[in-house]
Formats: structure tokens, C-alpha cells, sequence
């Protein structure tokens, strides 16, 4: 007999919590955790949007992410159909969560990173909220701490990066995520329900910066 909805998504996040339990570069469960609880949120708002590809798409999107599988975006893709066939999950739903994985990633400023289904613009949404706002912050400097960045370094400027290869190799400071990307994913949100979670978020992510450059520069000190 075929496993309810309720199972597939129960045996699917047991499944990817034991994977991701021990993983510590900002790539965690509680970030899987947090953009399902996100994408279930904005799906109770979106109408039209299948709760099940949602839910399973949230859970599996990061499963084996390029970054950390030397730069083949296929391979999250492939993860996803094999657990999924493993399950006996119907083809159209595995075809479309691995859509819905392989259009996820942000690519860089210069590139439009359009989703195909509403089910997939919610999860890139919830996905998206998850990399902005105090939690966003956080991840930034775990990411870039994990791979030995330093915080600042004002004699490297920014990058609008027009490719995806241009993007991949990126190796600058933390503080130029922020101006290559974090601060623009609010813009590219598609639903409503996004955009509105997002105002506070963004509004706390530019104060974070505004302190730190002026810490940076010592603005706040008082005059020598
Ligand atoms: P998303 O899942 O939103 O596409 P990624 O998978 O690209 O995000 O990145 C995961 C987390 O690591 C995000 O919070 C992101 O901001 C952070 N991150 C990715 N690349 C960098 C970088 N070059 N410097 C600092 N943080 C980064
Ligand atoms: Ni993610």
C-alpha cells in the first residue's frame, strides 16, 4: 500500500534530520527545519500551492547542494529521486520536487533565478527568508567562518556576479555576501506572504551593517 502524505513527509524528515544532524557550516537540520515550518506557513496563505510537493521540496532541498558536493548541481537532484523512488513516491511528484531543486539555488545578482510552480517559489521563498534578517546574519559568518573568510576587507569591493561559475568560485569576505546578495533576495521574493515576513528582516539586516561599519571604522569612538 502507498505511504499517506503524512508518511512520506514524517519518513522524509527523519530521514534528512539524520543526515544533517552533524553538519556545522550553516547547513543544517534546524535550517531545513526552519524553511519547512516557513514554506508550511506561506502555503497556508498561497492558494493553489500542493502541500505535499511543498512540504517534501522544503525538506530535500539542500540534500547534497553543489557547494558541498564539488559543484555538481545535479547532485541534489539525484538524491532527492532516490530517496523519494526508495518510497514509492508517484513520478510526476519526484520530476517536480527535482525541478523545484535544481532552479532553487541563487546563482548571482546578474542571474534571474525564476521558479517554474508556485510549490517552487514557496520553497525558495522560505528558503530565501532563511538567509536574511538575524538568522541570516548568523549564517553568514557560520558559512564564512567554516571556510576561513575574514569578517571585513574594505580593499576588496563587491562583486555583481553575472554567472553562475563567477558566483561558485567567490571567495571574498563575509561582509560582501551581504552586497552580492543578501541584501537583494527581498526584492526577488515571489508571495505576498513572503514579502510581508521579510520587511522586519531586511530592516534588521541594514542596521546590523550600519553598526558594524561604523565599529569598523571607529565612527562611534570618541574623538582621540
Ligand atoms: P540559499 O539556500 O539561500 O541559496 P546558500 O545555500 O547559497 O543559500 O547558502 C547557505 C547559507 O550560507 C546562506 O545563509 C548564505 O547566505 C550563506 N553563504 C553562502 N555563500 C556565502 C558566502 N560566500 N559568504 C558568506 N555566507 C555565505
Ligand atoms: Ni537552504
Amino acid at each position: 500500500m502507498p505511504l499517506s502524505s503524512a508518511d512520506l513527509i514524517t519518513r522524509t524528515a527523519d530521514f534528512v534530520r539524520e543526515k544533517f544532524l552533524h553538519e556545522g557550516s550553516g547547513h543544517d537540520w534546524e535550517h531545513i527545519r526552519r524553511v519547512w515550518q516557513t514554506a508550511r506557513a506561506l502555503a497556508a496563505e498561497t492558494p493553489g500551492a500542493e502541500p505535499l510537493v511543498t512540504e517534501l521540496a522544503a525538506l530535500l532541498h539542500d540534500v547534497a547542494d553543489w557547494k558541498f558536493h564539488g559543484g555538481d548541481e545535479e547532485a541534489g537532484p539525484q538524491a532527492a529521486r532516490a530517496w523519494l523512488l526508495s518510497l514509492d513516491v508517484a513520478e510526476p511528484v519526484i520530476g517536480h520536487i527535482e525541478t523545484i531543486i535544481r532552479e532553487i539555488s541563487f546563482k548571482g545578482l546578474g542571474v534571474p533565478t525564476p521558479m517554474s510552480t508556485p510549490e517552487g517559489e514557496l520553497v525558495q521563498d522560505a528558503d530565501r527568508l532563511d538567509a536574511i534578517g538575524a538568522i541570516g546574519v548568523a549564517r553568514a559568518f557560520a558559512y564564512g567562518g567554516h571556510k576561513g573568510r575574514p569578517l571585513h576587507d574594505p580593499s576588496v569591493p563587491p562583486v555583481a556576479h553575472s554567472s553562475f561559475e563567477s558566483y561558485k568560485t567567490n571567495a571574498g569576505p563575509i561582509i560582501n555576501h551581504f552586497y552580492e546578495k543578501l541584501l537583494y533576495l527581498r526584492e526577488r521574493l515571489h508571495t505576498p506572504a513572503a514579502r510581508r515576513v521579510a520587511g522586519q528582516r531586511q530592516a534588521f539586516m541594514e542596521s546590523f551593517l550600519a553598526q558594524f561599519l561604523r565599529e569598523w571604522e571607529g565612527s562611534d569612538l570618541p574623538p582621540a
